[in-house]
């Protein structure tokens, strides 16, 4: 393993392969009653938020806890970064405190790489803009293969708006180092213009690709960062790109509908099928936990076992 996770890019397969299956291991622990386990005792991991955050932040924090480090949270308001504090200053800060990872989400893609140049521990991209989300990703690979087994030659379908998805780069490498097909559909209004180095297919036929599929990853429509108008209506968009149950029903028996939340119900998913039987949305928060504790755990203290040895 590399120091850092900044990008599902950099993984080799074989170590998207160690992190599935370290979280498969600590899978256990997260079931038994007394959650926690000694491994990262007297570490500092610090959740370095500047954009909003309710899974990601609290699933990070339970994992860094459930491994015993002590965990600081800091988000970006209250801080003084409204001060107009540069993020290598707040990077200073935290170095000099002694930081040994730094789990960093912020609105501009790139600033986890360039947190990494600061710090001397290991950073964690929770997020950065529009490029990467790598644990969201590793927690949706780790869910798919718990539900339908090793990935190889299963077929993915992403779906809605990629154009502004972190979510949807991190999952299209990820699943090919895994050695899944994926196909992403959207409006074209909702795909990024250049798009070479995406080791995926395109369609803008749901209804087409629905019946050929083992898993459908459901994209939020990210108002916050529309600046135009890129459909012409809600309802317009639902009625071509949503999951409703009827759709649903075109889907092979055991394929499943995933989503990585903040979900607008009604608009890219119906309410019924967020809360279906075939929905993993709930299990993929229950993941979320465990695939990090995963990674920190490996970046953390790689050379010493998960779990038993110094407990
Ligand atoms: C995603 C994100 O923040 O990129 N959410 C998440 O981390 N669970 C997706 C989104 O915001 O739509």
């Amino acid at each position: 393993m590399k120091r850092h996770l900044l990008s599902t890019a950099d993984l080799s397969r074989e170590d998207a392969l160690l992190i599935l299956d370290t979280a498969e291991q600590l899978a256990q622990v997260s079931g038994r009653s007394i959650k926690k386990l000694p491994t990262l005792r007297g570490r500092t991991v610090v959740n370095l938020f500047f954009e909003d955050s309710t899974r990601t932040r609290i699933s990070f924090e339970a994992a860094a806890k459930r491994l015993s480090a002590d965990v600081i949270n800091f988000s970006a308001k209250g801080s003084s970064v409204s001060k107009g504090e540069s993020l290598k200053d707040t990077a200073l800060t935290l170095q000099a405190m002694g930081a040994d990872a730094v789990v960093i989400r912020h609105g501009a893609s790139g600033a986890p790489h360039r947190l990494a140049a600061w710090v001397d521990g290991s950073v964690v991209n929770a997020g950065d803009g529009t490029h990467e989300h790598p644990t969201q990703a590793l927690l949706d690979a780790f869910t798919m293969r718990r539900r339908l087994g090793e990935l190889d030659g299963r077929r993915v379908t992403i779906v809605g708006d990629v154009l502004h998805s972190r979510v949807a780069r991190s999952n299209v490498h990820l699943l090919h180092t895994l050695g899944a097909e994926v196909t992403l559909v959207a409006p074209p209004t909702l795909l990024p213009v250049a798009m070479d180095d995406w080791p995926c297919e395109v369609s803008y036929d749901f209804d087409a690709v629905l019946p050929k599929t083992d898993v459908v990853m459901m994209l939020r429509v990210q108002h916050e960062r529309m600046n135009a108008s890129y459909f012409p209506s809600a309802r317009e968009y639902s009625r071509r790109y949503g999951l409703d149950p009827e759709r649903m029903g075109r889907m092979p028996d055991g394929a499943i509908v995933m989503h990585p939340g903040p979900m607008n119900r009604g608009m890219e998913i119906a309410a019924e099928v967020a809360d279906g039987e075939r929905s993993t949305i709930v299990e993929q928060v229950t993941n979320g936990v465990t695939v990090r504790m995963a990674v920190l755990y490996l970046l953390l203290s790689g050379s010493e076992p998960a779990i038993g040895g110094n407990q």
